[in-house]
This record gives structure tokens, sequence and C-alpha cells, in this order.
């Protein structure tokens, strides 16, 4: 394909006409390629897909998603057929897929699907700068710290894709607000691009106790997966890591 050249010649890079050309900048915005205005959206794209393929282990990273999850991948996540298929179907809808809650036992690995929907939203170029994996409970650490909070919750709104690992009760009260907060506020923007995945260990409609009926409120607005529809080998381990 002829986009992937650096084109000085003047001509559109995909159909080769010399009229009204304009300089698409890639991802890395230095450098440009010329395309006519009917192809500049599809160059775009197509450098995008290119970069983001190139660089998504690097993403992940600026993403903060934790080291040891840098890797994971939807392919090499084990499940029933039944469930994987919903997976994929999920991702099919990208960048327009619902909020998602993940939940199930430990070790089912929620945290690992989680990045490895935000690999799966490099990849199909979601924008790419506006992705972040957060920690719960670092998170509520610094949501509840007088200092840090306004900053915390800022970043908290700025991804198009967030995802709340091992959501949870913070026990400070300022922190448990400021995460309703931005719930509620990311919730409410969905029409204009913000998804939010959390995972969590249990079944949101058992969790008000301890989340607090505002969030389990938000959660239940989110599309639910239970992780629970196991493998008989991961049945298996699982059985034997719970006890
Ligand atoms: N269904 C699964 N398929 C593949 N690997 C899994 C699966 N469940 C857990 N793991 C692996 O086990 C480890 C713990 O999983 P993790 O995602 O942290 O579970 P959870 O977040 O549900 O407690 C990770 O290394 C993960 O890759
Ligand atoms: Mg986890
Ligand atoms: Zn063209």
């Amino acid at each position: 394909m002829g986009w992937r050249k650096f084109n000085e010649k003047g001509v559109c890079t995909i159909c080769g006409t010399c009229e009204g050309l304009v300089n698409v900048a890639t991802p890395e915005q230095y450098v440009y390629v010329k395309a006519c205005e009917a192809h500049k959206r599809e160059v775009f794209r197509n450098c995008r897909a290119d970069y983001a393929l190139a660089h998504v282990d690097e993403i992940m990273r600026t993403a903060q998603v934790p080291a040891n999850y840098c890797t994971k991948t939807v392919r090499d996540w084990r499940s029933s057929n039944a469930l994987r298929e919903k997976v994929i179907t999920y991702t099919a809808t990208w960048p327009y897929a619902d909020d998602l809650v993940l939940y199930g036992p430990n070790n089912t690995g929620k945290t690992h699907l989680a990045a490895a929907l935000i690999r799966t939203g490099i990849v199909r170029h979601y924008q790419l700068r506006h992705l972040l994996f957060a920690s719960t409970w670092q998170v509520a650490a610094r949501l509840g710290d007088f200092k840090e909070r306004r900053a915390a919750t800022d970043e908290l709104l700025v991804p198009k894709l967030l995802v709340l690992d091992d959501i949870s009760v913070p026990t400070n009260p300022l922190a448990l607000e400021a995460l309703y907060g931005v719930l509620d506020w990311r919730i409410s923007n969905r029409a204009d691009g913000y998804r939010t995945i959390v995972t969590m260990d249990q079944d949101p409609r058992d969790a008000e106790p301890s989340l607090g009926r505002r969030i389990v409120a938000r959660l239940l607005r989110m599309r639910r997966m239970p992780l629970v529809t196991l493998t008989a080998e991961k049945r298996q381990s699982v059985a034997e890591s719970v006890g």
C-alpha cells in the first residue's frame, strides 16, 4: 500500500491524484503524508493503525497498565467458548462499546482481560493517548488526599477509555465521594465517547453494603459480564486457589 511511504512527489498516497492535496500529520506528528481531500481521513486512520501496531507495548505502559499485565491479550485469555464469544462481540463494537463491569472470583483473569481490552482498544485505534488503567486502591489513596484530590479526579476524567481495576469501597469518605463523582460523570458523558471498564470480585447486585448504594446504582447501568463461565481446567484451578 502506497500510504506507508512518505511521499514527496505531490500526489495523493492512495489515489495518486495531484489535485487539492493536504498534508496529513501521522501520529508521530513530525511526519506528514500527502493525501487528497477524499482520502485524508483514510490516510490518517491507516497511519494511526500502523503506529498503534508498532507501538502497542509502549502505549500500554503509557496507559499505566501494570508491567506484568502489559503482554496479556484476549487471545491468551482462557474461558468457555460462550464467554469468549461475548468478549469478541464486545470488542468488535469499539469504540462504541458499552461500559463494562467484569466480575468473578480471584484469579479468573479480570485484570488480565481488562488489560487485554486496553490492548484491543489501542490496536483498534482508540484515541491513543487517552487510555488509562487505574488500580482503584491507588487511585482511592490519592482521591482521599486533600492536596492530590483535584488532580487525581481530573486525571480520571481525561481518558476516553478508563479501567478501574478492583473497585472497592474507599474507607476515606472524601475518596468515596470523589470516586462516585468520577463514575457518575463518566457514565453521564458516554455520548462523548467516555468508556469505563470496572473489575470487581462480586456481582454488583450483591455489592451494595460494601460499595454503597450510589456507586452500585451506577455500576448497574453498565453491562455486566460475569467471568465465572470457565473452562473445566480453569474451574479446577480456581477451586484449588479458593480452598
Ligand atoms: N482465564 C484466564 N486465562 C488466562 N490467564 C488467566 C486466566 N485467569 C487468570 N489468568 C492468569 O492468572 C494470573 C492472575 O489473573 P488476574 O487477571 O490477576 O485475575 P483476577 O484479576 O481475576 O484476580 C494472571 O497472570 C493471568 O494472566
Ligand atoms: Mg485483579
Ligand atoms: Zn486520493
